[in-house]
């Protein structure tokens, strides 16, 4: 298939290359030319395992290139909006100026036997609502919803190797015919692989994606609840996970206990959510997801409630270290990361802060230049009157605490993640605390 996809985001540049890799020519599209500059020689714009090889392969394959120019989209027969939907920046309903403007974009260039497919996260309605609008500007294009689910740390993977594939079809019969050829065309090795799909229409496939972000943040948000009460009793939040998750009706997956969620798509995504079930007159079926959100926040000042007790109530003059500041491990993104928040919250609260990443180090310089950056967790915690763990990088799960213990002014680690063995930070004598356990 010849395929063009807009947008060379996280979504759009991990797809372009994927699809590449696995036999279709491929154009991807962007309106930022230093990333376009960059991914056709090869450089991948974020940290993600596996994207440069794949990314570099498919460009020796000559079955990728990358481009800023809409009218090379002519020459494609499949072109997929892969842009960005961020939450509006007054409004908790989702954005989608950068939709609009690429389907607007491509009209000129479509022709009428072309698919569009859409893979960005959008309220419910939107694919009707871009029918409308390219019928509008005399297209007569077929559109199609196609939810992704990739994961950050996983893209490559989860891109290839999909749980299932979504497709929302029109309502007409020959358009559905047509969508589903070129669907089918394009995802021909995974479903020969026999990935599971589901098929629905427009408003399904949309609440698909809304559907399941939702439930993943309620089940993080639901065990950092519990993590509430166990602070409150004693109990230890990781054994009650790995005892519910037994249960294979509830499964043990996503019942990590900690700070919370981050990213640019579980928080936007349920916000988006409310927002569009409250246009729609249906608040109360989502009102549940308010506190979803509550709760996830509240892990956040926890740590930093937290922080402020062991510093006896002060942070004027205190060194923190914080271990962390993309949004999880293996990924260079801060958006809405619960790290960069607390390590913020510390600093413009009179904290000394030094900031260490694996990957990310770089984006929180230029972001939050108030924050110090050390080059890993030695340099950071050095001199450090507590030291805390935020994103849970294999390089901070393997830290000897003895070795730790070393550089700091006072061994007090307060583990927002889980992920230290306690009984070992203890007996190096560390003040070991961690999330709803004892
Ligand atoms: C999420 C979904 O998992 C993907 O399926 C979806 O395709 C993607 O959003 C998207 O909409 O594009 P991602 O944002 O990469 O993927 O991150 P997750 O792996 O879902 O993690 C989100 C946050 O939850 C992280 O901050 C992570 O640390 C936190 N988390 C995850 C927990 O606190 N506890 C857990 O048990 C699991």
């Amino acid at each position: 298939m010849r395929i063009s996809i807009i947008g060379c985001g996280y979504l759009g540049a991990v797809y372009a290359a994927s699809m590449a890799s696995i036999g279709h020519d491929v154009l991807g599209l962007d309106v930022d030319q230093d990333k376009i500059d960059g991914l056709n020689q090869g450089r991948a714009p974020f940290h993600e395992p596996g994207f440069d090889k794949v990314l570099a392969q498919s460009l020796e394959s000559g079955r990728l290139r990358f481009s800023t120019e809409y009218a090379d989209a002519a020459d494609y027969e499949a072109h997929v909006i892969c842009v960005g939907t961020p939450q509006q920046v007054d409004a908790a309903g989702a954005d989608l100026t950068y939709v609009h403007a690429a389907v607007d974009s491509l009209i000129p260039h479509l022709s009428d036997s072309d698919v569009v497919l859409g893979r960005s996260t959008v309220p419910v309605g939107t694919a009707s609502s871009l029918v409308e609008r390219l019928r509008a500007a005399g297209s007569q294009a077929v559109l199609a919803w196609n939810p992704e689910f990739l994961r950050e740390g996983f893209a490559v993977k989860d891109t290839l190797h999909p749980d299932r594939l979504v497709y929302g079809l029109p309502e007409d019969p020959a358009e559905a015919a047509r969508a589903r050829e070129v669907l089918d065309a394009m995802y021909a090795p995974m479903l020969e692989a026999e990935t599971p799909l589901v098929v629905g229409n427009y408003a399904t496939a949309e609440l698909v994606k809304g559907a399941a972000n939702s439930f993943l943040a309620t089940k993080i948000s639901f065990i950092n609840a519990v993590a509430e009460v166990c602070e409150a009793t004693g109990a230890d939040v990781s054994v009650i996970a790995e005892a519910i998750g037994l249960d294979d009706r509830i499964g043990p997956k996503f019942l990590r206990a900690g700070i919370g969620f981050g990213g640019g798509c579980l928080p936007k995504d349920i916000r988006a959510f409310m927002a569009r079930a409250g246009e729609l007159g249906v608040t109360e079926a989502l009102g549940f997801l308010r506190e979803v959100d509550h709760v996830n926040n509240r892990r956040r000042d926890h740590v930093v409630n937290m922080a402020r007790k062991a510093l006896d109530g002060s942070f004027t003059g205190k060194r923190i270290a914080v271990l962390g500041a993309a949004f999880k491990p293996d990924s260079d993104d801060t958006r809405q990361s619960p790290a960069l928040y607390i390590a913020s919250k510390l600093s413009g609260r009179g904290a000394d802060v030094v900031v260490t990443d694996p990957a990310a180090n770089q984006r929180v310089h230029a972001e939050r230049p108030n924050l110090a950056i050390a080059e890993d967790a030695y340099a950071a915690a050095t001199g450090a009157d507590i030291v805390l763990l935020l994103t849970e990088w294999q390089q901070f799960k393997d830290l000897d605490p003895v070795k730790l213990r070393e550089v700091v002014t006072t061994p007090h680690m307060i583990d927002g993640r889980n992920v230290l063995d306690p009984a070992q930070w203890r007996e190096a004598g560390w003040t070991y605390q961690s999330m709803g356990r004892p």
